[in-house]
């Protein structure tokens, strides 16, 4: 199959290229390189440089004739789309939209969409999160990702298109950029090897649901290759909270960094975790890397990073 990863330069987005090149699929990655790099793109995978806002994707389109698409290119800093929501709607809507349109006149067979668990759900009424849970985000990132799987329902229920939209959790591991907002273990593993303080904000009670990325690229995987037209989160069902994310690598790689804390962030979400019993059913998928193997594997690679740099 010829599959497109949209983002495919980018933290999950990698780590999916890395998996369907393993498959044996004929990858391509669309990418503007605002967050991602050309380093996280194995050798040999052609890297189409534009944005996927460009009335120029179609031309694309049009000569590389995709099979599937696997759309993980976003702006996706949930802080960036409170400062500045047409922003974020110009890439995660309309770009989006611009994708759909393009595989719906070009012949693309079914998107896998990175829609998100940690932000669709809101302040939940019970925990974890199913599916069926009400849709009340907080965001306009939120609000977004939702725009889009309403977009995927209409363009399979109307012009026949398959997807697959999944909901992935807070997810962490190798090549997530520390350099945002966004991602805190990859911001507290960059900052306790560097020797400066790792600053949680508020008081580190708020509660996600950390999800290693190795395990949603093979979800991810396993939902390109069957038919869903449906969302599916993909999580681990166990909150951790912020502080313990930070003692968990504060211990693993012996810092002795004292925790510090910094004002809360306003209009945080207090506590998120999601269901993964609908993935176990139509995927054959659960999580396999526990929070602690997780956190090592991922240190490991920042401290090979530091080395390197
Ligand atoms: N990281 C998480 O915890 C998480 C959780 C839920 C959903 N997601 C979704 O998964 C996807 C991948 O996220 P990530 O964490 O790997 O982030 P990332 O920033 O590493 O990846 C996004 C990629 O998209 C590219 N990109 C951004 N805007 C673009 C544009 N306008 N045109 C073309 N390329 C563009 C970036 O350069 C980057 O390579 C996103 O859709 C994100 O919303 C992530």
């Amino acid at each position: 199959m010829k599959i497109l990863v949209t983002g495919g330069a980018g933290f999950i987005g990698s780590h999916v290229v890395d998996l369907l090149l393993a498959a044996g699929h004929d990858v391509v990655v669309m990418d503007n390189l605002s967050t991602g790099v050309v380093e996280n793109i194995p050798k040999g995978v052609k890297l189409i440089n534009i944005d996927i806002v460009d009335q120029a994707v179609a031309d694309i389109f049009r000569t590389e004739k995709f099979d599937i698409v696997s759309h993980h290119a976003a702006q996706i800093d949930v802080r960036t789309s409170v400062s500045d929501p047409v922003f974020d709607a110009r890439v995660n809507i309309l770009g989006s939209l611009n994708i759909l349109e393009c595989c719906l006149r070009y012949g693309v067979k079914k998107v896998q969409f990175a829609s998100t668990g940690g932000a669709l759900y809101g302040e939940q009424d019970f925990f974890p999160a199913e599916e069926n849970h009400p849709i009340r985000p907080l965001s306009p990132y939120g609000i977004a990702k939702y725009s889009i799987e309403r977009y995927l329902y209409y363009y399979h229920e109307v012009h026949g298109l398959d997807y697959a939209a999944t909901r992935y959790a807070n997810v962490y591991g190798p090549r997530q950029n520390p350099h945002g907002e966004a991602g805190v273990v990859a911001i507290f593993c960059d900052r306790l090897l560097s020797g400066r303080a790792a600053v949680i904000n508020g008081d580190g009670t708020q509660t996600r649901d950390y999800v290693y990325v190795g395990d949603v690229a093979r979800a991810s995987v396993i939902a390109i290759q069957k038919t869903l037209n449906c969302a599916v989160n993909v999580g681990t069902a166990i909150e951790n909270d912020v502080n313990t994310i930070f003692r968990i690598l504060n211990s693993a790689g012996k810092f002795n960094m004292t925790e510090s804390h910094g004002p809360g962030k306003k209009g945080e979400q207090k506590r998120s975790v999601i269901s993964w019993q609908l993935a176990s059913k139509l995927l054959g998928w659960k999580p396999e890397v526990n929070l602690e193997k997780g956190l090592e594997l991922t240190l490991d690679y920042f401290k090979k990073k530091h080395v390197r740099s």
